[in-house]
């Protein structure tokens, strides 16, 4: 057939296509701070970070992958052998070495964490201190069924979904509320949820730089 292409689907092609590029250079020239995305299982932090990173040019480091990597072994495994202490602590560390990692770059990296990185009193200080929150937020339906996809996540396996969602929601959204950026993320369009990203980040550096300097 001529004229199909096989080119790999690209991610900044889309950006370049869809977004205003003016805007994505200003967020690239202002981010002073590693842009860290927060957010309970299933709310879509991964997905977002990766496309917003990919959007603005910039690395993006995903905090599970991180620990997997250095343990050698999934997070679940993690859980299983040695206990959620121990993997928070080595998420403690691991968060801590990209934040570092980000400002010896020479552009700021987009860093996805795991739901429950910012209950860490140690990580939270560091979180709100050197980087801009962004939290990535979704309808329980949403994380429900997304969450039902994969059973990888050790906190899930021992009771209902939903009711452990919700309580986590109870006990970590007042925490969450600190971050600077709150995303709306839904199953529609992924243009939609990027603009509005792009819009609230923007935005967001503008106000933020004004204040600081
Ligand atoms: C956790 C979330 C997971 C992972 C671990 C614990 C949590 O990451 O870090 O299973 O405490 O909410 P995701 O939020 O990326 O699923």
């Amino acid at each position: 057939m001529q004229g199909l292409s096989l080119k790999p689907f690209s991610w900044h092609k889309l950006a370049m296509d869809k977004f205003d590029e003016a805007k994505i250079e200003r967020i690239r020239d202002n981010l002073d701070k590693p842009l860290v995305i927060i957010g309970l299982m299933g709310a879509g932090k991964t997905r977002i970070g990766k496309q917003l990173a990919s959007t603005i040019g910039l690395d993006f480091y995903d905090s599970d992958d991180e620990i997997e990597q250095a343990a050698g072994m999934p997070v679940s495994e993690i859980f299983e052998r040695f206990g959620e202490a121990y993997f928070r602590d080595g998420e403690r560390r691991v968060i801590e070495r990209l934040v570092d990692e980000s400002y010896d770059a020479s552009s700021h990296y987009v860093i996805a964490t795991g739901g429950g990185a910012i209950m860490t009193q140690e990580t939270q200080e560091l979180l709100l201190s050197k980087t801009h929150l962004v939290w990535v937020r979704a309808d329980i339906d949403v994380m429900v069924e997304r969450t039902a996809r994969r059973d990888t996540r050790p906190l899930l396996k021992n009771g209902d979904p939903r009711e452990i969602l919700t309580t986590l929601m109870n006990k970590r959204y007042p925490v969450y509320e600190k971050a600077d950026i709150v995303v709306e993320s839904h199953n529609g369009p992924v243009e939609a949820v990027m603009n509005q990203a792009l819009d609230k980040i923007y935005n967001f550096l503008r106000y933020d730089n004004r204040q600081t300097g």
